[in-house]
């Protein structure tokens, strides 16, 4: 498998590999195809909203399973539960899933690394590997909100993967989820990655342990004007700039998580295609369900919250189901794109060739073992 070491010195660039967040099929299939264009090796990671959403991780694990098979897909991808918590992280052990995180940030210091240990203990004879994380983002995380950031305390990082035996360790530096980070960008700190990256290197463990970004969108700005000029009222959107990525992984983050970017490219194609096409305009009475759940909640670009009503507003009109047809595969193609362009700029594409691990139906983590 590809070596934390061999993506920091690939003709001396180093290089991260991108984490994607996945709840629904065409997502997925999406995903994967932005990996293929760029040749890249890949995370698609579902948070417990994601499995409660689609029924469960065995449906998730089924779900990205039948994407890789109908695509074909032959490279190296990881299947990863994103914010877990210890039941989460044995369900997902037990249902398929490569990789878990385990998010107990919140608690003291050594019950955090007692609480990652148990689950090392259940994930490691199986192959899987384990995410921890180290201080707390601002923002938004499986609806809980906090308006602070805490930095991860670098001193502790190489005790932590030590005590703890992870394999990788998010680390909070200033980046935020959701596509509001306005507020941390200032406070966004790459020396504390590159403190946190020293102290691994002083105990050799950067060459087998990951640095992991959460909240790492970039939040396009023409998304956010698409979206608004079919409807929206997102304000304030400011996501992290790519120089910015760029330099934490310079740094020595080796897994970038993104989210956001894709929850507004699939809201910009929905919004766009519902204005766009006669008889599901605003006004339609079977659609007013929709238009209420993408005009509910303030930011409103979280598909699980309107893509039932499409699904349900759709096939009533076409019971077929061809109608989903063309908003899915424009949905597929808008993913794939923006996936493509990220592997490309986090220096990940053309990295699949070299990564000695296995298709996702062998359950290997891309990322370390
Ligand atoms: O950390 C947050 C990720 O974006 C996942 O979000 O818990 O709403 O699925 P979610
Ligand atoms: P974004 O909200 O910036 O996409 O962050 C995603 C994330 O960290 C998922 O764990
Ligand atoms: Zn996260």
């Amino acid at each position: 498998m590809l070596r934390a070491a061999e993506l920091s010195s690939l003709e001396g660039r180093p290089a991260a590999i991108g984490a994607f967040n996945v709840n629904f099929y065409s997502q997925a299939e999406g995903i994967l195809e932005g990996l293929r264009r760029a040749e890249a090796p890949g995370i698609l990671q579902a948070s417990r909203g994601a499995n409660k959403f689609q029924g469960g991780p065995e449906n998730i694990a089924e779900m990205v399973l039948a994407a890789v098979r109908k695509s074909g897909h032959s490279l190296p991808v990881c299947l990863h539960l994103d914010h877990g918590d210890e039941p989460a992280a044995r369900e997902c052990i037990d249902r398929g899933f490569g990789s878990v995180m385990l998010d107990v940030s919140k608690l003291e210091y050594d019950a955090n690394i007692a609480a990652v240990r148990n689950v090392v203990q259940l994930a490691h004879p199986k192959g899987i590997s384990v995410e921890a994380e180290l201080g707390h983002l601002a923002g938004v995380e499986e609806d809980v909100s906090s308006a602070t950031t805490t930095y991860a305390d670098p001193y502790l990082v190489p005790n932590f993967f030590d005590k703890s035996g992870c394999d990788s360790l998010a680390i909070a530096y200033g980046t935020s989820h959701g596509p509001d980070k306005g507020a941390g960008l200032e406070k966004l700190a790459v020396h504390i990655v590159e403190k946190c990256y020293r102290g691994m290197a002083a105990f050799g463990q950067n060459e087998s342990r990951f640095l992991v970004s959460h909240g790492s969108s970039t939040v396009p700005q023409e998304l956010v004007k698409e979206i608004n000029s079919f409807g929206g009222k997102m304000k304030d959107a400011r996501g992290i700039p790519m120089d910015r990525i760029q330099a934490a992984i310079g740094a020595g983050i080796r897994k970038i998580n993104i989210d956001t970017d894709l929850r507004l490219g699939i809201t910009a194609t929905f919004r766009r295609y519902l204005a766009e096409h006669p008889g599901v305009e605003r006004g339609s009475a079977e659609l007013a369900g929709i238009w209420k759940a993408l005009d509910g909640s303030p930011a409103a670009v979280d598909p699980r919250d309107y893509l039932g009503h499409i699904g349900r507003a759709l096939l009533r009109r076409d019971p077929r189901g061809t109608a989903l047809e063309e908003p899915m595969r424009l949905v597929r193609e808008r993913v794939a794109a923006h996936v493509e362009r990220l592997c490309r700029e986090f220096g990940s594409a053309g990295l699949a060739p070299r990564v000695e691990g296995h298709s996702f139906d062998t359950m290997a983590s891309v990322y370390l073992r």
